[in-house]
């Protein structure tokens, strides 16, 4: 087989065999297929597009290139969750503990945030003691013996992923749905999961940000999913402003014990509750109802097993627990300055990115993989889209270590909230849910 052959069938529009695609995969990953040619390659498949077989065969390929994760050991059918990224996205903190309460083992394997978005292994790393790298004999352990166990990515999932990702990276080839998709699905594929609810944000923060490239992106991730065997659900939820009130990781590991205390902000609760449902579904529960696992999730909730469940995997991972009983209990960031608004009106917008923006410039995230963050850091939101505010009324107060930062931080989270003298319309926080038999509109509005 050659390269060449290979980069010109898809630039003619050719679909791909199983066999050169694979091929392909396995070279480039081995070091034999020069990054020129695989830069050409994916030129190609950027214009041709991919096929449905074969964005299913290249996310097959990509999986297969590094280790594939043994979840037998745990028994029940283990469902894991991905979201596409964004701003104020706790879910996981919160979904997991759910999912676990109702009796669905969660073993998961998180990221770290990076640009605007946030990561779950950062968040998580906020509590004082917590081990996000665990043996995988202790990991299994835990999963058994507590129901849910979170982790940082085994470095060695989908490297294939990691090489081609790198090159799309640099080479205009990134927002491809194929490529896209592929490169999520291999690595959850990798990672061991017998079924998958992905929660693809749309919107300013997020990866996508109109709501037909989501819903494509959610219908290629589920077509992959029904094609390599593991059924999968993807919701398709809002990211124009952010998820919650909390932006930053110690503020955000803070805002999701207190939604399981029953103390959370409307829209997170509701989009945890119906991602916890559709996993709970996705394991058999419920009477293989939704409406059925909707009530399981809600009661894990309301009941506090959830919360009690959050405080046990905190525990198990070396973790102080005691930090979650209240707001207010983890160290808190030496300057806390108040964003004011200029006017008064409703609140008209509140743009994710930017806030995403402000809060790595507060010392919350990274722009560089190896850049350090600082826990405390962050900001949180006193209004969210749709809420009237007075003139000096505080619409965010940030939280950061030094003055430069903060005045940066400030300057753009101004520039971030829109005020109006009409009352906007509401933005739509769950869109739809996408699976195998089609697209259902759920259009939950937020809480607001
Ligand atoms: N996230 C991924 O893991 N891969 C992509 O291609 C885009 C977002």
């Amino acid at each position: 087989m050659r390269m060449y052959d290979i980069i010109v069938d898809k630039r003619n529009g050719k679909e791909l065999t199983q066999e050169q695609i694979a091929w392909a995969v396995a070279g480039y990953t081995g070091g034999s297929i020069p990054d020129y040619q695989v830069a050409a390659w994916l030129m190609a498949i950027y214009f041709q597009g991919m096929t449905e077989r074969e964005t299913a065969w290249l996310t097959d390929a990509m999986a297969a290139s590094g280790e594939l994760i043994d979840l037998a050991a745990i028994p029940g059918i283990k469902v894991d969750k991905h979201s596409t990224g964004g701003v104020g996205d706790k879910t996981t903190l919160i979904v997991g503990p759910i999912v676990a309460a109702c009796g669905v083992p969660v073993a998961k394997m998180s990221g770290r945030g990076l640009g605007h978005t946030g990561g779950t292994v950062d968040k998580l790393e906020a509590i004082p003691g917590f081990q996000t790298v665990l043996p995988k004999e202790e990991f299994c352990r835990i999963v058994r013996e507590v129901g849910i166990a979170v982790i940082g990515q085994s470095g060695n999932i989908a490297p294939a992923d990691k090489k081609l990702y790198a090159l799309r990276d640099v080479t205009g080839t990134v927002e491809n749905i194929s490529l896209i998709a592929s490169s999520i699905m291999s690595k959850k594929i990798a990672a061991g999961a017998d079924a998958i609810v992905l929660d693809v944000k749309t919107g300013r923060g997020a990866f996508m940000e109109t709501l037909e490239g989501s819903l494509s992106l959610a219908k290629a991730m589920v077509a992959i999913g029904e094609k390599v065997g593991r059924k999968t659900i993807a919701l398709v939820t809002d990211m124009d402003e952010p998820l919650g009130a909390a932006v930053g990781n110690a503020l955000e590991v803070e805002e999701a014990a207190a939604t399981l205390r029953g103390r959370g902000p409307e829209d997170l609760q509701q989009v945890c509750l119906e991602l916890a449902a559709n996993m709970l579904l996705l394991a058999g529960k419920g009477g293989g109802h939704i409406d059925g696992c909707r009530e399981m999730a809600r009661q894990a909730l309301t009941d506090g097993r959830a919360f009690a469940k959050l405080k046990q995997m905190v525990a198990a991972q070396g973790g102080d627990p005691s930090y979650l009983e209240e707001s207010g209990s983890f160290p808190a960031a030496p300057l806390i300055l108040p964003v004011k608004a200029r006017i008064s009106g409703y609140v008209t917008a509140i743009d994710a990115l930017a806030i995403g923006n402000a809060s790595a410039v507060l010392g919350a995230g990274r722009l560089r993989k190896e850049d350090d963050i600082d826990h405390r850091a962050g900001l949180i939101l006193k209004k969210k889209i749709g809420q009237w505010v007075e003139e000096g009324q505080v619409l965010a107060e940030l939280h950061t270590a030094a003055a430069d930062k903060g005045e940066e931080g400030s300057r753009l989270v101004a520039r971030a909230i829109g005020i109006g003298p009409a009352k906007p319309q509401l933005p739509l926080l769950i869109h739809s849910r996408v699976t195998a038999a089609g697209v259902e509109k759920l259009a939950q509005e937020t809480g607001t």
